[in-house]
């Protein structure tokens, strides 16, 4: 794991714009695994600024509500194409998100488990995390070996996103969420945080042990996961002078 903590959340921003950037002048049909909410957002506005070429680029998102049309405001089809999809030249053919209506559920989540793999599987995936320590909408307890299929989402976790629906009581109960297991199949992974609000899972996802209790947590075993943290985020790392040192003393080429 790789632990890269910025003064700033523009700053933090800035350097998984440059990650994707150099990764699509590599590879200019990469697969890209992309994630909602507030975090990205200001990666996703520096996205737009580089007018990078995203014409071969696919692109598969970790999970939308069950119940909500891609057109309803608070859906992550309608995020999605706001602050990303329509300002960048992406063929829409190319961009999955989970579809929250979907009638037959699981046969839903095995067929976007059959795309990803036919795309070739995920180059790159975003991810923030909850509160709670979840990666997509995996929450504790989750199966660390999941796929994409339907979860039921944690109070904590309902009640961070009220403020996206106006009340609590508006948050669909249910959701479609890519797994741990399908997450850990991406070949690289980034995991964003900001705010001392997320700091005690990333202390526990970074430093803790390996647990279901913290799905983030097992980021430890995947070969190339790095944390992207502002310094809120990273208060509770016992080991953040070490992190950053690292960060400061790596061959340049070798640096994110
Ligand atoms: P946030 O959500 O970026 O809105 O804090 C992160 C998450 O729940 O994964």
């Amino acid at each position: 794991m790789e632990i890269i903590i910025q003064p700033t959340p523009e700053a933090a921003s800035a350097i998984a714009a440059r990650m994707i950037a150099r990764l699509l002048r590599e590879k200019s049909d990469a697969v890209l695994g992309l994630a909602t909410g507030s975090t990205p957002l200001l990666l996703y506005r520096e996205l737009v600024r580089r007018k990078l070429d995203w014409s071969r680029v696919t692109t598969f998102n970790l999970d939308e509500y069950v119940g909500l049309a891609p057109d309803h405001p608070a859906s992550y089809h309608c995020f999605m194409w706001e602050n990303l999809f329509r300002q960048v030249n992406i063929a829409e053919s190319n961009v999955h998100i989970p579809d929250g209506l979907a009638g037959d559920i699981p046969g839903f989540c095995q067929r976007y488990e059959e795309q990803i793999r036919a795309a070739g599987g995920i180059d790159w995936q975003l991810l923030g995390i909850g509160t709670d320590g979840h990666i997509g909408f995996n929450e504790p307890t989750s199966s660390l070996a999941s796929r994409t299929r339907i979860k039921t989402l944690t109070q904590q976790t309902r009640a961070d996103n009220a403020r996206f629906f106006g009340g609590e009581t508006a948050v669909p109960q249910h959701v479609i969420t890519m797994g741990i297991g399908t997450i850990m199949e991406a070949r690289q992974v980034v995991l964003m945080a900001f705010g001392q609000d997320k700091a005690r899972a990333v202390a526990e996802a970074v430093e803790g042990p390996i647990t279901a209790m913290n799905p983030a947590s097992i980021l430890q075993l995947h070969p190339v996961a790095r944390i992207v943290l502002d310094e809120p985020a990273a208060t509770l790392l016992r080991k953040a002078d070490y992190y950053r040192w690292v960060y400061d003393n790596k061959p340049d080429w070798q640096k994110a």
